[in-house]
């Protein structure tokens, strides 16, 4: 046998380690298409996603997103639109179940309630995925959650009107769906930093839904109890933040200089309003989720290792530079 000497194979063992390392970090995901070793391709992967509605603009960006990677990955979708009932996901979810999909996702419109239809798709075999909201159930019903971290919105939703408030001043507060993951931490965690200022009180909080419609009802009512008292509006989202300036304006008062605004989102129109002077800051929470879901989802169910939470990357937006990154936007 000839001899190699030790130095050289550890250096070569080294080597295609290295290699191999590299080609997996590039390797664009679309290349899954050949089926190896009995393992799942996106071309013969079928993914059942049970989306809330249509509420917010937000929404519909997550909406358009997960299509759209579907369709460059080449997955075959079935969609379902549960127009902001939970009872109609629960139907999805089971139907996704009859057609044995391969993968089910879905982001829960409230947190809780989920726990017998998540335990079907797992007695099934089908892994859930949670994308945008998490839901109230034991770790081992989902496979992972995707999405922002919504307790630390609601801490930099604070901490901005806090210093905008210079420490003190009246506030109300559109809150989002009752009962859903981001209004109840973008709820606690706006509370959280605003304890540490005792000037500072929320002297209304109301749902709103996460609707244009409902941020202006509400709004109405509250500047119809408070009025002037009102220093400034904390909304769980944009769109309501928007539905509340035209009320604020149909009152007669200015939105942004009257009444301070914080939102949460970062949505298109949310720049706008800021170019025009009326909104404050937006608290960015990224819906273009689509292309992680259907990368996480070829690695679920091809028993890949993927964390319990694959948190978003998101920034805060004021209107100094709401001109300039307006055309990037892309929701
Ligand atoms: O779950 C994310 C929230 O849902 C967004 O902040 C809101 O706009 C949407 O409807």
């Amino acid at each position: 046998m000839k001899y190699v000497p030790k130095t050289y194979s550890l250096f070569m063992l080294i080597l295609v380690i290295v290699l191999w390392g590299c080609k997996s970090d590039i390797d664009p995901e679309p290349q899954n298409t050949e089926q190896i070793d009995g393992k799942k391709t996106y071309q013969n992967l079928v993914v059942g996603y049970s989306q809330i509605g249509a509420e917010s603009e937000w929404r519909t960006g997550n909406t358009a997103s997960i299509k759209k990677a579907a369709e460059s990955v080449g997955v075959e979708l079935i969609f379902s639109d549960a127009q902001q009932k939970q009872e109609n996901q629960i139907k999805a979810i089971r139907t996704f179940i009859a057609q044995q999909v391969d993968v089910i996702g879905v982001s829960p419109i409230v947190e809780t309630g989920w726990e017998s239809v998540f335990q079907e798709a797992k007695d099934a075999g089908i892994p859930i995925i949670l994308v945008d909201r998490r839901a109230d159930v034991p770790e081992d019903l989902y496979a992972t959650y995707i999405g922002s971290d919504f307790v630390e919105e609601g801490r930099k939703a604070a901490r901005v009107m806090a210093e905008l408030l210079d420490g003190k001043g009246n506030i109300v507060e559109l809150v989002g769906t009752v009962d859903s993951a981001p209004a109840n931490d973008r709820y606690v965690g706006f509370r959280e930093i605003m304890q540490n200022y005792p000037e500072v009180k929320i002297i209304a909080s109301e749902s709103a839904d996460f609707t244009r419609a409902k941020g202006e009802e509400v709004m109405q009512g509250f500047l119809e109890q408070h009025g002037d008292q009102i220093d400034a509006l904390y909304a769980h989202n944009d769109d309501s933040a928007i539905g509340a300036i035209r009320a604020i304006e149909e009152y007669g008062l200015k939105p942004g200089q009257d009444i301070i605004i914080v939102s949460i989102d970062a949505i298109r129109d949310a720049f706008q309003a800021m170019i025009d002077g009326k909104l404050n800051a937006t608290i960015e929470c990224n819906p273009l989720l689509g292309p992680t879901f259907f990368d996480v989802a070829f690695k679920v169910v091809n028993g890949e290792y993927v964390p319990k939470w694959i948190p978003s990357q998101e920034s805060i937006y004021f209107p100094d530079d709401a001109a300039e990154i307006l055309p990037t936007r892309k929701y």
